[in-house]
C-alpha cells in the first residue's frame, strides 16, 4: 500500500477523497474538495493558535522539543554560543551560512557604520514620560525609523532591502540604550564603534561621565553569549507576527515593530521580567510552597517554565544555568537564584507540572544574569528583542522570497447571528 497520502471517507456523503502527504502535511486547500453540496465552500481545518498548523517551509531554525533539540542552519545552538559572537551567528541566520573572516569583518563594519539614529530620534524618545516602559518605547521607536527611511518601503530591491537590514541590526541596541537612559535621566550616550556589538552596547546603556566605558570582559561574552541563545526560534508568537505583517509588504521596521510588540507579552518575551518579579514577590525559600500551592490552583502561572514546543527541556536554559555561575562570579551571587533553583527543585518533583511537562525555559534564569550585570527588570524583554530581531529579518527574508506564500489571511468558523434586518433605535429594546 506505502502511498503518500490520506484516503479520507466523508460519511456524510459516503465519498472517498485521496489526499496528497508531503512532510508529514497534508495542504490545507486539498481539503477543499470535501463538500456536502456542490456550492459548499469545502472543508477547512480549524486550528486556534496554530497549535498544529505549519505556516511556512523554513530553513533558519530547527527545533526538536521532545529531545531539547535547537540548530540554527543545522549548527547546534550549544556549538554556537561556545564558539561564536553574536554578530557571526547574526550572519548564519541571515545568510545562511557561517562566515569567513573576511566576511565577518565586512559584516561587522557593516554592522557598525548603522548603529548612530537620526538627532530626531532622541528628541522622539524625550517625549515619554519618565516612567516609561522601556520596551513600549523601543516598539514605538522602532515604527517610527520607518519614516526615516521611505526607500525601506522598496523591499523587492536586494540593495535597499539589505541597507534596512542592516540599519535594523545596527540600531535597535541604540535604540534600546537610549530608551533605558530616557528611564534614568542620563544623557544618551552615542556608540563607540571601537568597542565590539555588545560591548558598545553595555558602554551605551551604563557609560558615566567622558571616560570611555571598558566592559568587564567576562560580563561583555556572558551578554553576547545571551544573544546568541535569543536570535532565532522558529515559528514563535513575534516571529509569526513578523512574517503576518510582512506579507502586506510594509516595510521592515514596521513589520519589525510588530514582531516587538508581539514579544513584549509576559507569555513570550515578556516572561524573563515577570519572572524576576515572580521571585521578588515569593522573596525566600520558606515561602515557595505556598506559591506552587497558589500555582495549581491556578492563582498564576510559574513564570520561566513551560514551552508550546520543548516538553522534556529547553536546551538554551541549560546553557544559561551555566552562564550564571561565570558571571556570578564575577558580581557576587544573586540571592534570587537560589530561590529560582529551589523552585525549579520542587517544581521537577510535582506531578502538577510533570504531567503538563512544564520545565524551565529561556526565561527562567535569564533575567538573573541580567540583573546581576545591572540592567533593570523592565529592560529585560528590550534584551530579547535586540538579538530577536536577526531572527525576525531572517524569517521576513524568507517569506518574501517563498513563492507559497501570499497576504496572510486565514478563514473562520462564523458562529454569529444568522441575516436580520435593521431595527429603527425607536423600536429597540
Ligand atoms: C518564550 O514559542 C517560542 O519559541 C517562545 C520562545 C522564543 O524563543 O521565542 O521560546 C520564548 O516565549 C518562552 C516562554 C516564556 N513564557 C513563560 O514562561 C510564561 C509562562 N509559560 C506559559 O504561559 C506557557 O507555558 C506558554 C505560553 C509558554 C506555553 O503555553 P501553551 O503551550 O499554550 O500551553 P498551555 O497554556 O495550553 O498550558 C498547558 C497546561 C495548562 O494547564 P491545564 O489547562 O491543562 O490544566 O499547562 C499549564 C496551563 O495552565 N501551564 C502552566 C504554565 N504553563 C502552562 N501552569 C503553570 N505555570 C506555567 N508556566
Amino acid at each position: 500500500m506505502n502511498k503518500d497520502s490520506l484516503t479520507i471517507t466523508d460519511n456524510r456523503t459516503g465519498k472517498t477523497y485521496e489526499i496528497p502527504v508531503a512532510n508529514d502535511t497534508v495542504h490545507a486547500t486539498d481539503l477543499r474538495q470535501i463538500k456536502v453540496k456542490d456550492d459548499d465552500f469545502g472543508m477547512m481545518t480549524y486550528d486556534p493558535s496554530f497549535m498544529n498548523t505549519a505556516l511556512c517551509k523554513s530553513s533558519i531554525t530547527f527545533i526538536d522539543g521532545d529531545k531539547g533539540i535547537l540548530r540554527y542552519r543545522g549548527y547546534p545552538i550549544e556549538q554556537l554560543a561556545e564558539h561564536c559572537s553574536y554578530l557571526e551567528v547574526s550572519y548564519l541566520i541571515l545568510h545562511g551560512e557561517l562566515p569567513t573572516s573576511a566576511q565577518l569583518e565586512q559584516w561587522t563594519s557593516e554592522v557598525k557604520m548603522h548603529t548612530f539614529v537620526h538627532e530626531n530620534i532622541k528628541r522622539l524618545m524625550q517625549g515619554f514620560r519618565y516612567d516609561a516602559h522601556p520596551m513600549g518605547m523601543f516598539v514605538s521607536t522602532v515604527a517610527a525609523l520607518s519614516t526615516f527611511y521611505p526607500e525601506a518601503g522598496d523591499i523587492f530591491s536586494e540593495e535597499k532591502r539589505r541597507k534596512q537590514v542592516l540599519r535594523l541590526i545596527g540600531k535597535v541596541p541604540t535604540v534600546a540604550a537610549f530608551a533605558y537612559r530616557n528611564s534614568t535621566g542620563m544623557p544618551y550616550v552615542y556608540p563607540d564603534n571601537d568597542l565590539t556589538f555588545t560591548g558598545n552596547f553595555l558602554s551605551m546603556m551604563f557609560r558615566a561621565g567622558s571616560n570611555r566605558y571598558k566592559p568587564h570582559p567576562v560580563l561583555e561574552q556572558a551578554l553576547d553569549k545571551l544573544f546568541i541563545l535569543h536570535a532565532d526560534h522558529e515559528l514563535n508568537c513575534s516571529t509569526t507576527a513578523m512574517r503576518n505583517v510582512g506579507s502586506s509588504h510594509v516595510d521592515p521596521f514596521s513589520a519589525t515593530a510588530a514582531a516587538a510588540a508581539a514579544l513584549y507579552g509576559p507569555l513570550h518575551g515578556g516572561a524573563n521580567e515577570a519572572v524576576l518579579r515572580m521571585l521578588d514577590h515569593i522573596g525566600d525559600i520558606s515561602q515557595i510552597p505556598a506559591f506552587i500551592k497558589g500555582v495549581k490552583a491556578g492563582e498564576g502561572k510559574l513564570m520561566g517554565f513551560g514551552h508550546r514546543v520543548y516538553k522534556n527541556f529547553d536546551p538554551r536554559a541549560n546553557v544559561i544555568k551555566k552562564l550564571a555561575e561565570d558571571v556570578f562570579e564575577v558580581t557576587g551571587r544573586n540571592p534570587k537564584l537560589d530561590i529560582a533553583l529551589e523552585l525549579e527543585r520542587i517544581a521537577l518533583q510535582d506531578d502538577y507540572f510533570i504531567k503538563r511537562k512544564l520545565y524551565p525555559n529561556v526565561d527562567f534564569y535569564s533575567g538573573l544574569i541580567y540583573q546581576a550585570i545591572g540592567f533593570p527588570v523592565q529592560m529585560f524583554p528590550v534584551l530579547f528583542a535586540i538579538p530577536r530581531t536577526s531572527g525576525w529579518i531572517a524569517h521576513w527574508q524568507e517569506m518574501l522570497n517563498d513563492a507559497e506564500q501570499k497576504i496572510a489571511r486565514p478563514r473562520q468558523v462564523y458562529i454569529g447571528s444568522p441575516k436580520r434586518d435593521f431595527v429603527p433605535i425607536e423600536k429597540r429594546r
